[in-house]
């Protein structure tokens, strides 16, 4: 361990975890474990701020989300796995913050309010949801954590985290918690297979990683190109088409993919070539991962294990977290 700062992230434990997830976070994690103390939160707590009636979903989820995680090289021999709602020490944090923001600016967050616009919940957002930036700011205090890698989607969330750092230090005049910053991916968030800016598995637009290769080929067989090229005789757009961003990505020939992108610009290639080049790019690209799930899939009760033993270690740190709080706070009494 090269490094002092602490690193938390998460996942809400939703569903399948797929290359945006890859490409925005996971592939941080696997390249930041060996500098930092690590910990990975299956965020169950924050997935029922908008699941609160179907239990059952998160609770099917957890293994997967865990397992998206080590199939993806998170090694859980370097970085601690645990579970938010064994963590009481959380909600109570989390008691603790809300004093901290103004209702304001809870109200202001982007991504809450795209989140709010995109899940239909009408005039009935839960307020359990419109705060769940507060409890990610617990998430990650509570480990005193200070880098944060994420999606950049994230990057509002890694603010209130940052301000309310901040302002607990300075109103009980203490230094307990760090300064909290993101570490966001260079390539940004991953565009849909049908064009869509955001890869997401509720909108139907997502390659997951834990696909077959025949899925992969169906996918990418059905994914957006230029929609102004009718014949492969045509001159066609690379720039901002999705399977040459992909290629640019996943492909690591890269004078396969400059000769593909030539001969697109001219009409010299169809999309046929393209996908299936891009379809066996992806396939090998995914490979390494199908292998690592292969263990954890056939053998689940080691990724039980990773996790209580990951949740035990954790309340231990949360424990010492809060009394520090407490008495920070002045309301250690007894
Ligand atoms: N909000 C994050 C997401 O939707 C998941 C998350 C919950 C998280 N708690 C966190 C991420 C703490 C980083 C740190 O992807």
């Amino acid at each position: 361990m090269t490094n002092t700062k602490r690193i938390l992230t998460g996942d809400r434990p939703t569903g399948k975890m797929h290359l945006g997830h890859y490409v925005g976070s996971l592939q941080n994690r696997v390249k930041l474990q060996d500098e930092y103390e690590t910990f990975i939160m299956v965020a169950d707590v924050q997935a029922l701020t908008d699941n609160y009636d179907n239990p059952k979903k998160i609770q099917d989820n957890i293994l997967e989300t865990t397992m998206d995680n080590l199939a993806s090289g998170v090694d859980p021999k370097k970085a601690t796995f645990f579970i938010q709602s064994q963590i009481p020490e959380i909600a109570e944090l989390t008691v603790f913050f809300m004093n901290l923001v103004t209702h304001n600016q809870v109200l202001r967050n982007p991504t809450v309010k795209t989140e709010i616009a995109q899940k239909k919940f009408g005039e009935s957002v839960p307020f359990g949801f419109v705060a769940y930036p507060v409890s990610q700011a617990a998430d990650i205090l509570v480990l005193r954590a200070g880098l944060v890698p994420v999606g950049n989607d994230q990057a509002p969330m890694i603010e209130l985290a940052s301000e309310i750092s901040d302002r607990f230090n300075k109103t009980y005049k203490t230094n307990i918690f760090p300064k909290v910053e993101g570490y966001y991916s260079e390539a940004g968030r991953l565009i849909g297979t049908d064009g869509n800016a955001k890869m997401s598995k509720s909108l139907g637009n997502a390659i997951l990683l834990s696909d077959s290769e025949e899925e992969v080929i169906a996918k990418v067989k059905k994914m957006y190109t230029d929609p102004n090229r009718i014949r492969p005789t045509d001159p066609g757009k690379v720039e901002g088409n999705p399977v040459f961003i992909y290629h640019d990505l996943f492909n690591p020939d890269k004078n396969e993919v400059e000769d593909l992108k030539q001969r697109y610009l001219v009409g010299k290639v169809g999309d046929v070539e393209v996908k299936d080049k891009l379809s066996k790019a992806i396939n090998l690209y995914l490979d390494p991962i199908r292998e690592r799930r292969k263990l954890y899939e056939t053998n689940p009760q080691m990724v039980i294990d990773i996790l209580k033993e990951g949740t035990q270690k954790v309340r231990q740190e949360a424990k010492l977290t809060l009394k520090m709080v407490r008495e920070a706070m002045g309301i250690n009494y007894f």
